[in-house]
Parts: C-alpha cells; sequence; structure tokens
C-alpha cells in the first residue's frame, strides 16, 4: 500500500518537475552571489591570539564583520611591497563546497611588534607565506613554525631573536625562501636543513651562527641567491659549494679559521653578485677565469690571501670591484686603465705607504687631532685643536693634509643603502662627555676606514679615540636595532675584536666612549 502510494506521487513530481528545476536553478544563482564563506574557526581563533599577542590590529579594508578572510583578504589586493595593507592577510576560499576559507598569506612587516613569536601560528597549517621581517620580536624561534609544512617563503630577519634554528625547520620541505638575516641568531645550522632541496633563496647574514657551513647546502641545487656574511662560521667553505650552478648572488664573509680555495666558483656562470670578504681564501688568483662571469656586476674579494697578480680579463659587466687586503702583486692591467675604471690619484699616496719617510726635515711634531668627518675645526675641553676633516672620501679614496700632517683613507660600498652617506651627523647632546659637538658628525665605513699620522717625530705614543654610536637610536622600536662592529688595529695590532660602540657604552646611543692605547717606540 505505502509503495503505491508513493508511486503515485511520483507520477505527481515528475509532472512538475520543469518548474521546480527552474526554482532551484534561480535559488542557487541567488544564493552563490553574496558566498557564504567564513574563516577556519581554528585558523580565525589562531590568528585573533597572534594579532593580540602582538599588538596587531587588521585595518578596515578587511576583517569586514568580524570575519579575517573578508575584504582585501579575499580580493585581488596584493600583499606584497604594498605599504597599504599591512598588517595583512591572504586567504583561499576554494574548498569543494566554497564555505571554509583559509589563510594562506600572514604579513607583519616592520611594525614594531613586540614580544615572543607567538606558538599559535603553528594552527596556521595553509600557511605558504609568513613574513614577521623588521620588528622587535624577541625570545627563540618556537619550534611550532616547523609544522607549517606548506610554507615556501618564511621571514623573520631584522629581530631581537636568540637560540638556534630549530631543527623541525627540516619539515619545511616546500621551503625556496629563508629570510633570517640580522635575526640575533647563534649555534650550528640543524643538519635536518639537508632536506631543504628546494631553496632558491637564504639570506642569513649577521648572526652568530657557528661550526662549518654544512656540505648540504651543496646539495639545494636551484640556490640562486645565498648570503651568509657576518658569522662565525668555520673554514674551510665546503667544495660542495661549487654545485649550485644557478647563483647569482653570493655573498659569504669572516671565516674564522682553516683555509679555503676559490675554485669552486668557476661553476657559476650566472653570478652577478660576488662577496667572498675575510673568508682566509689563499688560491692564487689564476686559478679562476673571470672573464667567463658574463652577468658579474660586483666582485669583492677583500681581506683574503689571495696571491698572484689582477686577472688580465674580466667579465664586461664589471661595475664594482675590491681586492683590498690580499697578497697580490704585478701591474694593473688594460681592464684597470681603461675609461670605465679610471684611476685619478690625489696627491699624497706615497705618504700612506709603510716605511716612506714623508715632510722630515719640517719642524718636528708630536701630536695632531682630528674631528672626524667635521666641516669646521673645533677646540677641545683638552686642550687639543681638533682639526676639521671634510674631504669627500667614497668607495675606495684618501685624503693627506699638508703639513704637519695627517691623513685619512677609506675602502668599501655600501650595497643595500644606494644613499649610504660616508659622514653622518647629528645635532643631538652627547652623554659622557664635555665636547658634545665633537661627536655630531662621525665618519663611516663598510670596510675599512684608518687615519695616519704622518711625519710625526719618534717616541712613545698615546693614541685617544673616541666613540659615540648616533646611527642607531635608542627606542623600543626596530630603529634601534642593528649593528655596527668592528676591529681596531694600531700599527698593525689588533686592539678590539668585534668593537661595538653602543655596547662599550653600556647599550646606549649618544654616549661617547673614550679608548686609550700607549704605543711604544
Ligand atoms: C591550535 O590547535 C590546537 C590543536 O592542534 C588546539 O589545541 C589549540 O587550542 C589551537 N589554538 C588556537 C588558538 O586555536
Ligand atoms: C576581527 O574582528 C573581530 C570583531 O570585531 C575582532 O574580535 C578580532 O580581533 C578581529 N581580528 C583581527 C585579526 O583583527
Ligand atoms: C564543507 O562544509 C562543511 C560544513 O561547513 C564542513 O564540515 C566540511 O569540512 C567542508 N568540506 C570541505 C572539504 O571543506
Ligand atoms: C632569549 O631571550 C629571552 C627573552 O628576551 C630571554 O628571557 C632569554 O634568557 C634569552 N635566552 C638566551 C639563551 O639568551
Ligand atoms: C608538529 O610537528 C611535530 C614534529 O616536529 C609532530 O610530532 C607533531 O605531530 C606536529 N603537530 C601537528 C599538529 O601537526
Ligand atoms: C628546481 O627548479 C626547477 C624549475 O626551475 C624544478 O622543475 C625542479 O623541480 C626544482 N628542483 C627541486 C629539487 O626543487
Ligand atoms: C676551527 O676552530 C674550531 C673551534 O675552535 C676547531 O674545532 C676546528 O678544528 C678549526 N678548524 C680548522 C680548519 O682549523
Ligand atoms: C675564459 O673564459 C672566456 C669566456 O668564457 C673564454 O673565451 C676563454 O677562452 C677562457 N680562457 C681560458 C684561459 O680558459
Ligand atoms: C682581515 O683579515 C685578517 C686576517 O685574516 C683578519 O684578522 C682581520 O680581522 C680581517 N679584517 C677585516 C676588516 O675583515
Ligand atoms: C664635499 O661635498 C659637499 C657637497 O657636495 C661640498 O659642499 C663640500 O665642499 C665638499 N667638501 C670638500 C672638501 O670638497
Ligand atoms: C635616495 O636618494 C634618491 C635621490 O636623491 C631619493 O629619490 C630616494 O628617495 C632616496 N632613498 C632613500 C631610501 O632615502
Ligand atoms: C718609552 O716608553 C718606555 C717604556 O715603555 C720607556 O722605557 C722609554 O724610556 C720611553 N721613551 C721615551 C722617549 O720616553
Amino acid at each position: 500500500m505505502k509503495t503505491s502510494g508513493s508511486s503515485s506521487r511520483r507520477h505527481g513530481a515528475a509532472l512538475a518537475t520543469p518548474l521546480l528545476l527552474l526554482l532551484l536553478l534561480l535559488l542557487l544563482q541567488v544564493a552563490a552571489v553574496p558566498a557564504q564563506t567564513t574563516t577556519d574557526p581554528t585558523e580565525a581563533a589562531a590568528l585573533n591570539a597572534v594579532f593580540a599577542k602582538l599588538g596587531q590590529k587588521a585595518s578596515s579594508a578587511w576583517n569586514i564583520s568580524g570575519d579575517p578572510c573578508t575584504g582585501a583578504a579575499t580580493d585581488g589586493t596584493a600583499i606584497d611591497n604594498n605599504p597599504n595593507f599591512n598588517p595583512a592577510i591572504k586567504c583561499e576560499c576554494t574548498d569543494q563546497n566554497n564555505t571554509v576559507c583559509h589563510i594562506t598569506r600572514l604579513k607583519i612587516y616592520a611594525m614594531d611588534a613586540v614580544g615572543q613569536i607567538p606558538e599559535e601560528l603553528r594552527n596556521l597549517t595553509r600557511l605558504t607565506n609568513l613574513d614577521l621581517g623588521i620588528n622587535a620580536l624577541t625570545g627563540s624561534v618556537p619550534k611550532e613554525l616547523g609544522n607549517l609544512t606548506n610554507l615556501v617563503s618564511l621571514g623573520f630577519g631584522s629581530n631581537n631573536l636568540n637560540g638556534s634554528l630549530p631543527s623541525e625547520f627540516g619539515n619545511l620541505v616546500k621551503l625556496k625562501q629563508l629570510y633570517i638575516d640580522s635575526a640575533g641568531l647563534s649555534g650550528p645550522l640543524p643538519a635536518s636543513l639537508s632536506k631543504l632541496t628546494t631553496m632558491e633563496t637564504m639570506w642569513a647574514s649577521d648572526n652568530d651562527f657557528t661550526g662549518q657551513i654544512p656540505d648540504y647546502i651543496g646539495s639545494w641545487t636551484n640556490l640562486t641567491t645565498l648570503r651568509f656574511q657576518g658569522n662565525s662560521f668555520q673554514g674551510p667553505l665546503p667544495t660542495t659549494l661549487s654545485n649550485l650552478i644557478r647563483l647569482n648572488d653570493l655573498r659569504i664573509g669572516d671565516i674564522v679559521n682553516g683555509s679555503s680555495s676559490l675554485e669552486f666558483i668557476s661553476n657559476m656562470p650566472s653570478l652577478s653578485t660576488l662577496i667572498l670578504r675575510n673568508c682566509k681564501i689563499s688560491d692564487s688568483l689564476t686559478s679562476v677565469n673571470f672573464s667567463q662571469f658574463a652577468n658579474l656586476n660586483l666582485l669583492f674579494l677583500g681581506n683574503n690571501s689571495l696571491s698572484g697578480s689582477l686577472p688580465s680579463s674580466i667579465g664586461s659587466s664589471l661595475k664594482t670591484l675590491d681586492f683590498s687586503y690580499n697578497q697580490l702583486s704585478g701591474n694593473f692591467p688594460s681592464w684597470a686603465s681603461g675609461n670605465s675604471m679610471r684611476f685619478i690619484l690625489p696627491s699624497g699616496l706615497e705618504c700612506l705607504q709603510r716605511n716612506t719617510p714623508c715632510f722630515l726635515g719640517r719642524p718636528q711634531s708630536s701630536s695632531f687631532a682630528v674631528d672626524c668627518g667635521s666641516r669646521r675645526s673645533i677646540s677641545g675641553s683638552d686642550n687639543s685643536m681638533y682639526q676639521a676633516d671634510d674631504a669627500n672620501l667614497t668607495a675606495a679614496s684618501y685624503f693627506v693634509t699638508g703639513a704637519p700632517t695627517w691623513g685619512v683613507s677609506n675602502v668599501g660600498t655600501f650595497l643595500n643603502a644606494p644613499n649610504g652617506s660616508y659622514t653622518i651627523f647629528s645635532s643631538r647632546q652627547f652623554q659622557s662627555t664635555l665636547d658634545s659637538e665633537l661627536f655630531q658628525t662621525a665618519r663611516m665605513s663598510p670596510s675599512s676606514l684608518r687615519y695616519y699620522g704622518i711625519g710625526l717625530e719618534n717616541g712613545n705614543y698615546t693614541v685617544t679615540l673616541q666613540f659615540a654610536e648616533f646611527d642607531y637610536e635608542d627606542s623600543q622600536t626596530w630603529k634601534s636595532l642593528g649593528r655596527r662592529v668592528f676591529d681596531i688595529y694600531i700599527q698593525g695590532e689588533r686592539k678590539e675584536q668585534n668593537f661595538d660602540i653602543r655596547k662599550a657604552a653600556g647599550g646606549k646611543s649618544y654616549t661617547a666612549v673614550k679608548k686609550i692605547y700607549t704605543i711604544p717606540l
């Protein structure tokens, strides 16, 4: 009975079908327009927790009506290099039933965010891009970031973190870009990173990584950019680096020991920037054919133990080159005296060479004082007359005063700061000194700054060096991050290693530090 009853109803339904279908279609279309999507609740909760911890708030462009995956987060608004959309997220709402959105990108860039990297980030499991660069984040890197196995690009450079890279980062097997320069990290790079064979870009300069540069980096054969300057890596450089034939930007510096060879660069025809500074490389320059680097724009091999003479030919794209502080010999080759690279030398160079007497027989002098970078002479509270020092020094230049006399030379280019200045100025009041005005100008050098006393009479000397940091301000923001660290040599002897002006001043900028050295005859 039941069966027949339902069967007769089916007949009735069949008749009505065209109308019903039409109604259904209309309903579907109406439903599709307002796109009833919501953010995955776990991800929304995690994002809100992350923002609460880092003191961030979504702009009015998204999180409309309290749901993060709305507005600019789901339309065509670009997130990279877009200062108007920061902090920012991007979502993807393409699940099978098109109702759940997942957060795929998160950017909190240069926002002065303070605190630890929140471990709630681990719940944003769909993230492909995470950028926490240039903030004031502290503490260690949470191992939970290793759970974000969809990450293609990860950045937390320029922060105040500490500790080492977690070995869980070896799980990030889709990673192509890792930006962790100036992050405050230390210790060896974990062995598990050998699994990151899809890597293309690695910025890891200015940390305190130790141990050897791992052999496995040579198996990241898609690598195009590798930056490893300013760490404490041991030598020698791994020979496996010669497998990185796609590299176009290679920067390694400050290898603490061992002796390395230069030959590994011979397999890298695409190089456009090559910096191997202070890497204890002891080859002869003739071991490499420099004319094969057709795209080479910047070549910096300073402060190694390279021998032999300058190459007789070089790639035609070369614009900047620095071989200073090596054991080279021979003459300048023809490319070095051509039109593109002229050598117009001001007078006095001979006076800066070791063992060359200059201005002897003039009235003898036994002291001088210089106010570095200053346009006028200033008399100090110690009764010294600090002479002006306003020569416009550039990437490779020097200046020698008239007798009685001193000189100054500078080497180095500011690589990532096209407007980088070799002198800086501040009108601020300086602490811990009676001579605030003396500190208002200073010279800066990306590589080497030297002062020479010339024509001084023989004897024991006292050398007084006075410093104050003012390139980085004192504040709780990322603007106070950054390090300037250098060695101090007097008469060729190292007096200070990794000297950090601000550290010596008790962590304060705008505070004078005086170093006094007695130099025997
Ligand atoms: C993150 O996920 C874990 C489970 O994996 C859960 O216990 C935790 O509550 C989540 N956190 C947030 C903020 O949703
Ligand atoms: C989004 O808006 C809701 C409701 O106003 C708020 O509770 C939440 O914190 C906001 N989320 C973000 C990431 O700003
Ligand atoms: C489809 O939506 C339902 C309810 O919102 C959800 O439980 C399910 O996981 C979704 N399916 C997919 C594949 O996302
Ligand atoms: C790392 O930084 C945190 C927070 O700034 C601090 O509490 C901790 O002692 C530091 N750890 C080390 C090993 O320096
Ligand atoms: C996170 O990764 C660890 C291994 O590093 C794993 O044991 C754990 O199950 C992962 N957690 C989640 C929620 O995927
Ligand atoms: C290297 O890049 C190419 C594309 O340029 C890609 O096909 C290949 O899978 C990549 N290799 C690895 C190990 O990711
Ligand atoms: C470099 O120094 C480390 C630590 O002092 C030492 O273990 C290593 O053997 C040294 N390497 C070379 C090549 O001298
Ligand atoms: C150096 O490389 C250039 C360009 O690839 C090539 O023409 C030249 O023959 C090479 N010189 C030597 C000595 O191999
Ligand atoms: C130059 O190299 C020497 C010897 O390797 C080293 O002691 C010194 O610190 C280096 N100086 C710079 C500025 O890199
Ligand atoms: C250095 O350059 C500035 C600005 O170009 C100029 O005013 C000044 O006179 C120069 N100083 C010297 C000593 O040439
Ligand atoms: C650098 O200088 C150029 C030209 O003087 C100027 O247009 C540009 O804004 C400056 N860039 C920075 C970052 O100061
Ligand atoms: C220089 O100093 C040494 C002690 O370091 C002393 O013996 C010597 O007499 C001094 N010479 C002069 C000329 O003062």
